[in-house]
């Protein structure tokens, strides 16, 4: 692929967001080291892959020799000593400091010294990552959208600490695989999310007090907002999980109370009604 000074990707945590991510690479024709913890989590991740390629097949958009040849090309393992030859492994695992600083200190012991690391976090610290490794120069923040075979847009975080080349090559990269980056700062929920979940934050908060449904400010948004989606269907598609930790991180830095996430968010992510994945969030799926 022209423009793209990578060969091979390593992607560590195969959820729904790494396996998109794994696909969208692999369709970009680069080797792809897939990585998950046990391989219960592999057999999970292989079945993401096989569903969302097998539906672009079903829906005409891909050949079954192009759905193998994409499968073909993500090598999956549990075991990190796999990504010794990536020259850019991208993190995808839960949002959570602790682990993700885990899994850098363990990227930085295998990885060839000049291989860029990368984080989709959509709501930590790339900086705080960053210092957690004995290359913060080659840290970055590399943030695809749900879901991410779909979405246009990565956000590329550079930190103070990141060296211009590195986000240069991850930006050009996803140009490369047909996406539309941006980059920006280290700051709490980057762009799109800073902006978003204030506007998910506060539809909660409006179902809560009790002026409007659910299906009606879905609805509104959808055929009054031009939106795809009204935003009960996105945070279900997102994660309630993830939407309570974006907006916890977000609120955390701002202080601003449209980011304070709402007593009903954190009830339904206490019962572990996490949305579509769950098969129960603010709405229920077969
Ligand atoms: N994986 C792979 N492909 C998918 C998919 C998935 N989960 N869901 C849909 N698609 C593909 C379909 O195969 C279809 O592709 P083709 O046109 O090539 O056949 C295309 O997307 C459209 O799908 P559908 O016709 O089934 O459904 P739709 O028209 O309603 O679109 C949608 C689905 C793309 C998800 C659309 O509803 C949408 O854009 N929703 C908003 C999504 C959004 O805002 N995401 C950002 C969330 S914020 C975030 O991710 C940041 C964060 O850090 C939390």
């Amino acid at each position: 692929m022209s423009g793209v000074s990578f060969s091979k990707v390593g992607v560590v945590g195969l959820g729904t967001m790494g396996a998109g991510i794994a696909e969208v690479l692999a369709r970009g024709e680069l080797a792809v080291v897939g990585i998950e913890v046990n391989s219960e989590a592999l057999e999970r991740g292989r079945g993401h892959l096989e569903r969302s390629t097998g539906r672009a097949v079903k829906r005409g958009r891909l050949t079954e020799e192009g759905q193998r040849a994409i499968l073909d090309r993500i090598a999956l393992s549990t075991d990190f000593a796999d990504l010794a030859d990536c020259d850019l492994v991208i993190e995808a695992v839960p949002e959570r400091l602790d682990l993700k600083r885990g899994v850098f200190a363990q990227l930085d012991r295998v990885c060839r010294p000049d291989a860029v690391l990368a984080t989709n976090t959509s709501s930590l610290s790339v900086t705080e990552i960053a210092v957690s490794t004995n290359r913060p120069t080659k840290i970055v923040g590399v943030h695809f959208f749900n879901p991410a075979p779909v979405m246009k847009l990565v956000e590329v975080i550079r930190t103070v600490l990141t060296e211009p080349e590195a986000v240069t090559r991850v930006a050009d990269l996803a140009a490369a695989l047909g996406k539309t980056p941006v980059t920006i700062g280290d700051r709490a929920g980057f762009v799109a999310n800073r902006l978003l979940f204030g506007y998910l934050g506060q539809a909660v908060t409006m179902l809560e007090s009790g002026h409007a449904t659910r299906d009606d400010i879905d609805t509104a948004m959808r055929t009054g907002g031009g939106l795809p989606m009204g935003p009960f269907t996105l945070m279900d598609l997102i994660g309630l999980d993830t939407c309570l930790e974006v907006l916890e991180a977000i609120h955390a830095e701002t202080r601003d109370r449209r980011h304070a996430p709402s007593p009903l968010l954190r009830e339904l992510v206490a019962a572990g009604l996490l949305g579509r994945k769950t098969g129960r969030g603010f709405y229920a799926y077969d």
